[in-house]
């Protein structure tokens, strides 16, 4: 029998450890998983004075995959530079890790269309994945203050934009080999007035010589941030550069109802480990009550079977598990009460509010159900 994978785990801070400790139960189903429990965000900061200490990124490097919770809190939040941050911790380990290509999946459940606070007839149909750029643009440039003055540099050069680009095509390939439609690649910038934009639609665009099968268009960020609650449902794959693709996400991910729904992958060089986790933050204000959603963290664990430990068919199940419970009417409080829904047709269950441990346990019924 071959060595059970083995998954740093870092819980990190606020409802990282609840739903981290969701997402391992679900796996305990489906096989034997090697864990190596570590700090990582403001946890570390209390014990070592750095969000993230060498000792815990080379464990990383050398894991299989790493299943990371939620990092920051106020406790941590701070205007001085030089005090440490939780953030620094994820981005140091994007960086040390040469995590470059993060994938972004938003699919709204059915039956979560009347969570979203968009129209049902708007995001219908909606199926789309963001491919954001990881380790460069201005999270990664030089930064500095000098008394009321500061700045942020973003940079980026051809090859960094050209493998990303390569994801982005590759990525919507593989869709359309189960959707069946054409693949397109939505491509993501501010052409109209940044350098590195005009660079990046550059080498998008020749790299897409290379895929005459997929479509491409440009879009201006503004002008995406708008589509995007208008017409969801047309996107198919969309990249971008870090920071653009940090902001559209968070935006896609309230066409799924809540924050609390969306996965993410992390990944570098090919064989190399990825990072799993939840694109929403570490929720201080309910840290401790038994009541955040872990279906976010759930579905990471599943990208983590999928993309990291060969295991698609494992992660097929928990997807579908997850869209199982949904539509028996379990909700967390983030995703209960949300607008007016019509009356419900004889055959939808009435919702259900249920906490953190409920929704892990229906979801791991659902499973062994099959
Ligand atoms: C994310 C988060 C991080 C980011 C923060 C916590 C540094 O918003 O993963 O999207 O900006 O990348
Ligand atoms: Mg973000």
């Amino acid at each position: 029998m071959p060595d059970a994978p083995k998954i740093v785990v870092l819980p990190g801070d606020g409802i990282g450890p609840e739903i981290v400790a969701a997402a391992r139960e679900v796996l305990d189903t489906l096989g034997e998983f090697a864990y190596d429990e570590r700090l990582m965000g403001g946890c570390s900061i209390d014990a070592n004075g750095v969000a993230l200490t060498d000792e815990v990124l080379d464990a990383c490097k050398a894991a299989d995959a790493v299943l990371l919770g939620a990092v920051g809190g106020p406790k941590w939040d701070t205007t001085n530079p030089d005090d440490p941050r939780p953030e620094q911790g994820l981005l140091g380990l994007r960086k040390g890790m040469g995590l470059y290509a993060n994938l972004r999946p938003v699919r709204p459940s059915p039956a979560l269309m009347g969570a979203s606070p968009l129209r049902e007839d708007r995001i219908s149909g909606t199926d789309l994945l963001v491919v954001r750029e990881l380790t460069g643009g201005i999270y990664f440039g030089k930064s500095g203050r000098d008394g009321d003055a500061a700045f942020d540099t973003c940079e980026y050069d051809a090859a960094e934009i050209d493998r990303i680009a390569r994801i982005a095509f590759e990525a919507a390939r593989r869709r359309a080999e189960s959707s069946g439609a054409r693949p397109k690649v939505t491509s993501i910038d501010k052409a109209n007035v940044m350098e590195t934009s005009r660079l990046w639609r550059e080498v998008v665009t020749r790299v897409a010589a290379d895929y005459d099968d997929v479509a491409l268009d440009h879009l201006l960020v503004d002008n995406a941030a708008m589509q995007l609650v208008s017409r969801p449902a047309d996107f198919d794959v969309i990249v971008a550069e870090n920071l653009f693709g940090d902001i559209l996400s968070d935006e896609a991910a309230m066409l799924t109802g809540s924050l609390g729904m969306l996965p993410s992958a992390s990944l570098g060089a090919a064989g190399a480990p990825g990072v799993f986790e939840p694109v929403h933050g570490s929720a201080p204000d309910i840290a401790g009550q038994g009541s955040a959603n872990p279906l976010a963290t759930i579905l990471s664990a599943a990208m983590m079977l999928r993309h990291g430990l060969n295991m698609p068919d494992e992660a097929t199940r928990i997807e579908a598990a997850v869209d199982a419970v949904l539509e028996d009417g379990l909700r967390t409080p983030d995703l209960a009460g949300g607008p007016a829904a019509p009356p419900p047709m004889v055959d939808v269950p009435p919702e259900v509010e249920v906490g953190t441990a409920e929704m892990t346990a229906a979801v791991i019924e659902a499973l062994v159900r099959g």
